[in-house]
């Protein structure tokens, strides 16, 4: 069969042409998207009776054994049809005949694939958000399970106060929520139905855009027929927070990694989530946050390169704007890959408590506290600052760590210490005098805990409103 808009052509297209412009060999990903859009479009058109209802109920029937022949694996794309929308309107017009040519009464190609792309989104924004939820479960479970895990917190790396294991995971449960809200935030600019643009500039049909949105549960229309078509920041926008959410989890692979390194020894990822080496035969290997670490490099790129495309482009839809679509999918697939690992990675691992405990023992992860011990017995705190400074030089040139030092060696630093200082440093008491909002107090950690359950439920909700 000839093209669909051959009418005008005097020649074939050279072939090299056909596949360097062609999109099915990606946008067959959009085949449900694009049948359904096409459902609603053909039945609104039978409505608004610029359709007969006769040719309305081929097309639906025709257009449903199209979907089912390509979920059947029984339809063979060709470069020749270029994309996914004309791929299925020649096999509609092979099923039906000549009456699927109606299908495409008062719509472009260019109203259609935006619509295909924001039905596309939609569904992979609650899915996504799904799957942060589900790591934010994983997460909460172990912060429970370790509300008495005393572990080093750092600055710059270096041991800084000792902190609550569950506190350091916590934090992460805030930046995977700041993911969810954003992406809830960015389904309301997703919503929004570009069909009814026309090519750029509506139709002479007398359409009703309104019942298109209805049917396929769009909360808008686009607003102007140029920038339906043209409008890719639902796209930019799902990359940029897609590019925030693997930094997070490049950062937790990051501390996954350095914590099962023998180094640390603070946490074990469960056999089933590690590999081997292939001449080591002692090594484990953290491969997953590795690769997840490094595939936040492709998403950063996947911004970037549609961030370029779109860079200049006049109005309204030029074929440069084929290029959102890979890096969109690349995107959703590497994601999902990463997120469907690191909530059972997470669930499964284990935690070295006695390692991590015997870390803080063994550093002076406790020397604010004895500052603000003094501080409180009146020494104005830099003062204070000095004969810490001091006195945990004199314990590193001594082999001693603060807890060893006897009320003599003490009082050489001030007069101002007494006995109370050796309650005052105990790890436990340190971590429990952060008590303040946010803090990694036992309590304000479980009260953090809680707070976060009622952020989790109303996720829960707005992921059964948007199912
Ligand atoms: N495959 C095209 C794309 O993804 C569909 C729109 C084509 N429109 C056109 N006027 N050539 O952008």
């Amino acid at each position: 069969m000839s093209k669909l808009w051959g009418g005008r052509f005097t020649k074939q297209t050279n072939h090299l042409v056909d596949e360097y412009t062609a999109s099915i060999g990606f946008d067959q990903a959009l085949a449900e998207e694009d049948i359904e859009g096409s459902l609603a479009h053909v039945t609104m058109l039978g409505k608004c009776g610029i359709l007969p209802q006769e040719d309305v109920e081929k097309i639906k029937a025709g257009l449903n054994k199209v979907l089912e022949k390509i979920h059947n694996n029984e339809i063979e794309f060709s470069v020749s049809d270029e994309d996914i929308h004309m791929n299925v309107e020649k096999n509609l017009i092979a099923e039906i005949g000549p009456v699927g040519g109606k299908l495409h009464t008062g719509r472009s190609r260019n109203d259609q694939v935006a619509t295909d792309m924001h039905l596309y989104l939609r569904k992979r924004v609650v899915e996504l958000s799904g799957m942060l939820h589900e790591l934010q479960k994983a997460l909460v479970v172990q912060a429970r399970d370790n509300l008495d895990t005393i572990v080093p917190g750092y600055t710059h790396l270096q041991r800084a106060q000792p902190i609550l294991f569950a506190h350091h995971l916590m934090a992460y449960v805030s930046m995977f929520q700041r993911d969810i809200e954003r992406l809830m935030d960015s389904y309301k600019r997703i919503n929004v139905l570009p069909l009814g643009a026309g090519a750029l500039a509506g139709t002479t049909f007398p359409i009703d855009r309104h019942f298109v949105a209805e049917q396929l549960q769009f909360d808008r229309v686009y607003e102007n027929s140029l920038d339906a078509v043209s409008d890719r920041d639902f796209i930019l926008e799902f990359l940029s927070h897609a590019s925030i959410i693997m930094m997070h989890l490049s950062r937790l692979s990051e501390e996954l990694v350095l914590w099962s390194s023998t180094e640390f020894n603070f946490i074990e990822l469960d056999d089933a989530f590690c590999t081997g080496s292939s001449i080591m035969p002692q090594k484990k290997n953290p491969d997953v946050p590795e690769l997840v670490r490094g595939k936040t490099g492709r998403v950063y790129g996947n911004l970037m390169g549609l961030l370029t495309v779109l860079k200049s482009l006049p109005l309204a839809y030029n074929k440069d704007m084929q290029e959102d679509k890979e890096g969109m999918f690349d995107t959703v697939a590497t994601l999902e890959g990463a997120l469907q690992l690191f909530a059972p990675m997470i669930a499964t691992m284990k935690v070295n408590k006695t390692r991590m405990r015997e870390a803080v023992n063994k550093d002076f992860s406790n020397a604010t506290d004895i500052a603000d011990f003094l501080v409180g017995k009146g020494l104005p705190f830099r003062q204070a600052h000095e004969v810490i400074g001091k006195t945990v030089l004199y314990c590193i040139q001594n082999g001693k760590y603060l807890l060893d030092l006897t009320m003599d060696e003490f009082k050489q630093f001030s007069e101002l210490f007494d006995d109370a200082i050796y309650e005052v440093l105990q790890p436990e008491t340190v971590v429990n005098a952060r008590n303040v909002y946010g803090g990694t107090a036992t309590d304000q950690v479980a009260d953090a805990i809680k707070r976060s359950e009622v952020l989790m439920r109303m996720t829960e909700q707005w992921l059964e409103e948007h199912q």
